[in-house]
C-alpha cells in the first residue's frame, strides 16, 4: 500500500491549486471476510449465521484514503480512511448511494442485502448498491468518545442561568475529552457534512460514474440535499426519505418535534380505540394520554424500583419520571410498536415500572452528537434556549416534555469550532421527498419545509405511522435470518412502491390522494397534516408489532 510522504504534502502546499493535489481516488478493494462490521445496537447482524469463507460474489468491500481536512492536501497527518461495501450485480443499470441517517452503521446494509438478510432493496438489485460508514463511525476511522461524558448533560433541562452555564461546562468537558481521545488530532471539527459530501464525491470519482442516484433517509436527506447543492451536475435520481431540512431555526424544530410527539402519542391512542387487545380499549378518545401522564404522576411520588437493574451497568434500578419521558419519547420514535408502549403504560400503572427501563447511551447516541455539532449553527445562550422550551412545554400535551432539538442543543452548547450559517439550501432537481404524517423523529413539517426548498420535486405523504418510510417495506420473518432496522414483517408501502419507481424511472410520479399515500406534483400545494384519529391504523399504515422485540431507534 502506497501512502503519499510528508514531503507531497508540503510540496503541495507550496502549488497553486489544491485540488490538485487530491489525485483520483482509488479504492482499495479488501477481503470482506477481513472487514466483518459489528452488530449495532439498530441491526441484529450476527455473523455465526453465515460462512465468512463463502461470502456472495456480489458483496464488495473497500476503503478510500480521503483528506480529513478538504482545504488542505492530502497527506499523511492529514489522512483518514473511509470504509464502505456494494452490493454489486453483474450488469448493474447505475449506482445508488444509500445513507442511512445519523450514525446509523452504513457498510452493513451492503452485507445484509448481499446475504439476502433484508428485503429492503427489492426491486433495485440491478443497482449498484453504495454504502460508507459516515466519517467518525464504525469502520470509517470510528471517534473515541467516552460514553460517560455526556451523562451530566442527560438531567433536567436547565431552567436557571446558573443551570444552563452547568450544561455548558459539562459540553465543555465531553467536547475537550472527544478532542484529546479522537485521532488523528483535529478529526473532531472535521466530521460535518461538508466533508461528508466530499467524500461521496470521492467516492463518485473513484468508482468512475458520471452521476449517481442517491437515497437519502433521516439525516442521510441532509446529506443528500447538500452533496445535491455542492455537485448539481452529478445528480441524478434523488430520494429523500424523512427530512431533516437545511435552515430551519432550532427553536422552529423544537417546536416541530413536539407537535410531532403529540400526534404519535395520540395515534396510540386512536390505536388502541380500534383495537380490542389494547389494555385500555373502550375507556374512550383521549384515555391513553391521560394514562401515561398518570405514570409519571406516580414516578414522581416515588421513582419505579427494578431489582433487575440492580447491580447492572446497562439499565438503572430507579425509574425517574425523567426517565418515563426520555424512554416515552425513544419509544415513539423510529417504528413505534404500540402493543407494546400501550402494556408498558398498563404494567406501569399497576406498579411495574420495567417497560420505562433507563440507562446509559449508546456509543453510535453519542458519536451522532459532534457530527451533529459540526453542522449546526444555533444561539448558544440560555435567553434562546429559555424561550423555545418555554413555547415546547406550552403546546406539549403529552408530558413527554422532551425534545431531540434541545438535547442538542445543550450537548452542543460549548461546541469551540466554526459552523457553516445555517441557511436554506435551493435545489432545482426534479426529486422526490417522502414524509409519514406521523414521524415523531423526523416531524412532517420539516419534509414540507425542505419540499418549499426544492420546486422542481414532488411530495410523498405517506399516511401513517413511523421515520423513514422507505425502511417499513417487508423484512423477513424473524426466522429466516436477521433483519434490517424494523424487526417485523409489515407489508409493502404505498410510498415504498412511488420511491422504487422513481429510482429506476427518473419519471416523477403524478397527483395522487389515496387512503394510504399522497402524492403533490411540483407547484401544488400540502394539504394540512392528517388528524391522528382519521388515518387508519394497523400494518399497512406502517403499525409495527414486535411482541417482546425491542426495535430500536434509527436516527
Ligand atoms: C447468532 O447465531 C447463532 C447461530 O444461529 C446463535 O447460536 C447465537 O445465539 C446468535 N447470537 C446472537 C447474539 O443472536
Ligand atoms: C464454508 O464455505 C467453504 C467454501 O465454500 C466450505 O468449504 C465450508 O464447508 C463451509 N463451511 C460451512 C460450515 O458450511
Ligand atoms: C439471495 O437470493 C437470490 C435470489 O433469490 C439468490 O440468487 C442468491 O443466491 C441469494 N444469495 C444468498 C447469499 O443467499
Ligand atoms: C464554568 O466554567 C468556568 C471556566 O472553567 C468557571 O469559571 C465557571 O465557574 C463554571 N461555571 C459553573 C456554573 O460551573
Ligand atoms: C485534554 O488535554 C489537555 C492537555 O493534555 C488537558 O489539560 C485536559 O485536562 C484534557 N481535557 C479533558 C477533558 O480530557
Ligand atoms: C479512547 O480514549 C480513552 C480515554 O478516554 C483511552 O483510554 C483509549 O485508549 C482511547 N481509545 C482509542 C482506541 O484511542
Ligand atoms: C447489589 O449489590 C449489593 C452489594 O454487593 C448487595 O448488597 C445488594 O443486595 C445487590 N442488590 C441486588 C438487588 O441484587
Ligand atoms: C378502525 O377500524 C375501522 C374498521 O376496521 C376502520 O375503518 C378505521 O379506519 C379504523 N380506525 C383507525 C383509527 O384505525
Ligand atoms: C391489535 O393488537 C394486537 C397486539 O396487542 C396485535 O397483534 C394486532 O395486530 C392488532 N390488531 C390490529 C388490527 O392492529
Ligand atoms: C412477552 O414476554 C412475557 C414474559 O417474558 C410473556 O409472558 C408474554 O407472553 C410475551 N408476549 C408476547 C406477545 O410474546
Amino acid at each position: 500500500m502506497h501512502l503519499p510522504s510528508r514531503f507531497f504534502c508540503i510540496a503541495a502546499l507550496l502549488s497553486f491549486s489544491i485540488a490538485r493535489s487530491i489525485p483520483q481516488p482509488e479504492i482499495r478493494w479488501i477481503d470482506c471476510a477481513n472487514a466483518v462490521p459489528e452488530p449495532t445496537t439498530s441491526s441484529t447482524f450476527n455473523t455465526s449465521t453465515f460462512n465468512l469463507t463463502d461470502l456472495p460474489s456480489t458483496l464488495h468491500c473497500g476503503q478510500l484514503d480521503v483528506p480529513m481536512d478538504y482545504s488542505k492536501p492530502l497527506c499523511e497527518s492529514n489522512m483518514i480512511t473511509l470504509g464502505l461495501a456494494m452490493y454489486r450485480p453483474v450488469n448493474p443499470k447505475g449506482v445508488l448511494f444509500f445513507n442511512p441517517g445519523g450514525s446509523d452503521a452504513g457498510v452493513i446494509v451492503a452485507w445484509e442485502v448481499a446475504l439476502n438478510l433484508t428485503r429492503t432493496f427489492e426491486g433495485l438489485l440491478d443497482f449498484d448498491l453504495l454504502v460508507i460508514d459516515v466519517r467518525g463511525t464504525f469502520s470509517s476511522n470510528q471517534l473515541n468518545v467516552s460514553l460517560d461524558t455526556l451523562t451530566p448533560l442527560l438531567g433536567p433541562y436547565p431552567t436557571t442561568q446558573n443551570e444552563f452555564d452547568i450544561a455548558k461546562n459539562a459540553s465543555a468537558t465531553a467536547i475537550q475529552s472527544w478532542i484529546n481521545n479522537s485521532s488523528p488530532l483535529g478529526i473532531i471539527q472535521h466530521v460535518g457534512t461538508k466533508e461528508v459530501v466530499q467524500d461521496y464525491e470521492q467516492v463518485r470519482k473513484a468508482l468512475r460514474y458520471e452521476k449517481i442516484n442517491f437515497l437519502g433517509a433521516s439525516y442521510g436527506s441532509f446529506r443528500a440535499t447538500q452533496y445535491a447543492a455542492t455537485f448539481p451536475h452529478r445528480v441524478n435520481r434523488f430520494v429523500l426519505d424523512s427530512v431533516a431540512p437545511h435552515g430551519r431555526p432550532f427553536f422552529q424544530q423544537a417546536q416541530d418535534n413536539i407537535a410531532a410527539t403529540n400526534r404519535a402519542l395520540q395515534r396510540a391512542d386512536a390505536y388502541c380505540m380500534n383495537n380490542s387487545s389494547c389494555p385500555f380499549y373502550g375507556k374512550g378518545k383521549g384515555y391513553v394520554l391521560e394514562a401515561f401522564k398518570q405514570v409519571l404522576a406516580i414516578a414522581k411520588q416515588a421513582p419505579f424500583f427494578l431489582p433487575d437493574c440492580a447491580n447492572t451497568t446497562f439499565c438503572y434500578p430507579y425509574v425517574t419520571d425523567l426517565d418515563i419521558q426520555t424512554i416515552m419519547l425513544l419509544n415513539l420514535g423510529g417504528a413505534p410498536d404500540f402493543p407494546n408502549i400501550l402494556d408498558g403504560i398498563y404494567a406501569a400503572l399497576n406498579g411495574n415500572g420495567v417497560f420505562f427501563a433507563d440507562g446509559p447511551p449508546s456509543l453510535e447516541d453519542v458519536v451522532a452528537i459532534p457530527l451533529l455539532c459540526n453542522d449546526y449553527e444555533f444561539e448558544r445562550d440560555f435567553g434562546t434556549f429559555q424561550a423555545s422550551l418555554e413555547e415546547g412545554l406550552k403546546n406539549d400535551i403529552t408530558g413527554v416534555g422532551q425534545t431531540q432539538a434541545w438535547l442538542i442543543q445543550l450537548m452542543c452548547s460549548a461546541w469551540p469550532f466554526p459552523v457553516p450559517k445555517s441557511k436554506l439550501l435551493p435545489v432545482d432537481k426534479k426529486m422526490l421527498l417522502v414524509t409519514a404524517d406521523f414521524d415523531p423523529s423526523a416531524p412532517t413539517e420539516w419534509t414540507t419545509f425542505g419540499w418549499e426548498q426544492a420546486p422542481d420535486s414532488a411530495l410523498v405523504v405517506r399516511h401513517g405511522d413511523d421515520h423513514v418510510s422507505f425502511l417499513r417495506s417487508p423484512s423477513l420473518p424473524p426466522s429466516g435470518g436477521q433483519l434490517l432496522t424494523s424487526t417485523t414483517t409489515v407489508p409493502d408501502q404505498a410510498s415504498t412502491k412511488i420511491t422504487k419507481a422513481f429510482l429506476n424511472t427518473g419519471i416523477l410520479p403524478g397527483a395522487q390522494d389515496s387512503e394510504f399515500a399522497s402524492v403533490y406534483t411540483p407547484g401544488m400545494t400540502r394539504k394540512p397534516i392528517s388528524d391522528p384519529y382519521s388515518v387508519p391504523t394497523g400494518a399497512l399504515a406502517g403499525d409495527v408489532d414486535s411482541g417482546n422485540v425491542t426495535v430500536e431507534v434509527p436516527y
